[in-house]
């Protein structure tokens, strides 16, 4: 069976609710809620596992949050390594209103990550006991982690030469990849943050993957587009799906079960191509879905047939 590993640095529990409308002022009588195990690896850890593969999550815990974020983990069936800090952690939460149609989320910025919990994790990392297939970091940094964090992740992952995959914005995605990484998943905010472009069309979107290929920054790029679909660039080749015709519930998450799909097939020994058809319909199974909750495997293997991987002409 494969195993993947994934690091989350700002985990945080996702609370979720619904009410009729959202006001000003009043109080806001809300639905049941529910709360999910939440920040980017975690999600990624989730999605392998629910699609029948190993996996193993890494992230930190702070105060009764963190004992909570820890249970549900575990209670999912991935198998938790969680680094003890000293702040709380974070609770996001996410609010369907109803008469708008519309979801509002509230992030948290996560406790600071002092000096001596940041050396923790990067000795979890290297005191995994087994080695997985696969290693994806993901999610934003909390405040205090150092700006390079994930490009100093990736450099302990590749001496072991296990591949890893990043989904990351900004600073830290930039260090990334100025390190190297095998895979990453920029959505198209993040791409064009990176490169600075406007990334209109399909060509422009495809010269800066390519760009970040030629530079050895990344071996395989997936360019998330949201309700546009997808593409996926190696060396070699070029790929492009449309997104499925399905009514999108909430796409909260899409990006992280995308590519905890795409890390899942990839891992199982499948070659690019298959693994973009698994991104696709993972990140699709998980719109389908209300509020936080990811999708349901059934989803996955269903919506397959229906992915068109489409060659991009050199
Ligand atoms: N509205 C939608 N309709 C159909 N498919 C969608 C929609 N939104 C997302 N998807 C599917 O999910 C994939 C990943 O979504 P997206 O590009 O929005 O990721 P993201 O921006 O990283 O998301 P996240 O908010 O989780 O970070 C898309 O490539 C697409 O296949
Ligand atoms: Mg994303």
């Amino acid at each position: 069976m494969p195993h993947i590993a994934t690091l989350t640095l700002n985990p945080a529990i996702d609370v979720s609710t619904s009410t009729p409308r959202v006001e000003p002022e009043r109080k806001l009588r809300c639905g049941p809620g529910r709360r999910d195990p939440g920040g980017g690896g975690i999600n990624v850890a989730r999605v392998v596992r629910r699609l029948g593969a190993d996996s193993t999550a890494i992230y930190t815990i702070g105060g009764f949050v963190g004992r909570l974020l820890e249970s549900l983990v575990n209670a999912e069936g991935v198998t938790s390594m969680a680094i003890p800090v000293r702040g709380e952690t974070r609770e996001d939460f996410t609010v369907y209103d109803e008469a708008a149609d519309t979801q509002f989320r509230f992030v948290l910025p996560g406790p600071e990550l002092e000096a001596d919990e940041w050396t923790a994790c990067l000795d979890a990392v290297r005191a995994l006991g087994r080695w997985p297939d696969l290693f994806c970091a993901s999610g934003s940094l909390p405040p205090g982690a150092p700006e390079d964090a994930y490009a100093r992740i990736a450099a302990i992952v590749a001496g072991r030469g296990v591949r890893f995959a990043l989904d990351a914005s900004g600073p830290a995605l930039k260090h990334a990849l100025d390190a190297g990484v095998d895979l990453v998943k920029p959505n198209l905010r993040e791409m064009r943050e990176l490169t600075g472009l406007g990334l209109e069309d399909q060509a422009s979107r495809l010269a800066a993957c390519r760009q970040l290929i030629g530079r050895g920054a990344a071996r395989m790029v997936a360019l998330s587009l949201g309700s546009e679909g997808a593409m996926l660039v190696t060396a070699d080749d070029a790929w492009q799906a449309a997104a499925l015709d399905i009514h999108a519930v909430s796409t909260v998450g899409a990006g992280d079960s995308f590519l905890g799909a795409m890390v899942w097939a990839l891992a199982s020994g499948l070659p690019p191509s298959e693994a973009f058809r698994y991104g696709v319909a993972g990140g699709s199974a998980t719109v389908l879905e209300s509020g936080t909750a990811l999708l349901a495997p059934e989803d996955v293997s269903r919506m397959l047939a229906d992915v068109v991987i489409a060659a991009i002409p050199a």
